[in-house]
């Protein structure tokens, strides 16, 4: 069978780092508070030249170049994102234009923090049903221009960002031993549209809006959502926590990673946080955390990897991906 095997990832993170202690003197907070509730140290934040096409162009070069290859050799792009340059078009179709690609085809997918992980089955089933051979998968994110600078129970805790991988065609046995893409479960309910969304958008106020968050109310379900559609991931696959190299986590805050790998029985030194340095970079925490595992060498071929994210919506997700 045709499996949807990864062959590079690369990263971009804006020129400037935000630390906690930089929120001191604009609202009410501290280096402490932010650190002890969600793990975060620093962030990255955009300046006005960098784009969510601009930093998605750049993790999109890198991972073009850890797999040897070029833009001529993409069919096809999905960025997940809910940060695009422009209402319309896509901003997928403004970076295949950055990569001076004029061939094949790109899209957007809008999922806020599972949208890597939608993006990655979406590009596996493209694979699968012949319509592509090489994607391009892109999370990018400037959440720092949706953030209301004044509330801080919000502006803490996002960052910006962008990760990518290259995903290719190859043929598989059908047994979870193949490389690729193995397994995924995704959900969504949005009977929770209102605890995590942003108050603004073209069909209602033709304004762009700001995020706001019941942030007590997503932690509450965060937990049950994640170790939900990873038991049913790990179900599909027949196996079980133990068989895990690594789990990559969504980056919103490392109680809610921590809680969730203790439930799962997911050992700790197998869990990737990156929370640390990123912050929440929604669709992107998630590849970029996979292109700093890769790069620092925990990651390699052959590993069996668990991908998680959970964000407004909800939307919720997993796959598994044999490195
Ligand atoms: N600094 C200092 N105090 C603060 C701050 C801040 N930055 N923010 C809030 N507080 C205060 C609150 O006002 C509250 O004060 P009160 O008790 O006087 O009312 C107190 O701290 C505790 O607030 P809680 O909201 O209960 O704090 P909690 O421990 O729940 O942590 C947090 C808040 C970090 C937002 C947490 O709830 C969380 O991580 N939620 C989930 C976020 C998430 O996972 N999002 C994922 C999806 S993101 C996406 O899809 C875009």
């Amino acid at each position: 069978m045709i499996r949807s095997v990864v062959r590079g990832t690369g990263a971009a993170l804006p020129r400037r780092i935000m630390k906690n202690a930089d929120f001191e003197g604009m609202v009410e907070t501290s280096d402490e508070w932010i650190a002890q509730r969600t793990g975060i140290r620093q962030r990255h934040i955009a300046a006005d030249d960098e784009t969510t096409a601009s930093l998605g162009e750049a993790a999109a070069r890198a991972a073009l170049d850890s797999a040897g290859l070029t833009p001529a050799d993409i069919d096809l792009i999905v960025l997940a994102t809910s940060t695009p340059n422009n209402t319309f078009p896509a901003t997928a179709v403004e970076i295949q234009n950055r990569l001076g690609m004029h061939h094949g085809f790109a899209f957007d997918m809008q999922a806020v923090c599972s949208g890597f992980v939608y993006a990655v089955t979406t590009a596996d089933l493209y694979i699968k049903g012949g319509l592509a051979k090489r994607v391009l998968v892109i999370g990018s994110e400037t959440f720092s221009r949706i953030l209301d600078w004044s509330d801080r129970s919000t502006c803490v805790l996002f960052g910006d960002g962008a990760g990518a991988l290259v995903l290719e065609a190859d043929e598989g046995t059908g047994t979870i031993a193949d490389r690729g893409v193995l397994a995924m479960s995704l959900r969504s309910d949005g009977a929770h549209k209102d605890k995590l969304f942003v108050d603004g958008g073209p069909s209602t106020t033709g304004t762009v809006g700001h995020l706001r968050m019941e942030g007590r109310e997503v932690f509450k379900h965060a937990v049950g959502m994640i170790t939900d559609v990873i038991e049913a991931t790990f179900s599909q696959a027949g196996i079980t926590a133990a068989d895990l190299d690594w789990f990559v986590p969504h980056q919103a805050n490392k109680r809610i990673i921590d809680a969730s790998a203790k439930k799962l029985g997911i050992a700790e030194q197998k869990v990737v946080v990156t929370v640390d340095l990123h912050g929440n970079t929604s669709a992107a925490s998630v590849p970029l955390a996979l292109s700093v595992a890769v790069a620092d060498g925990r990651i390699k071929k052959g590993d069996l990897v668990l991908l998680e994210a959970m964000g407004g919506g909800f939307t919720w997700g997993a796959v598994l991906v044999r490195w």
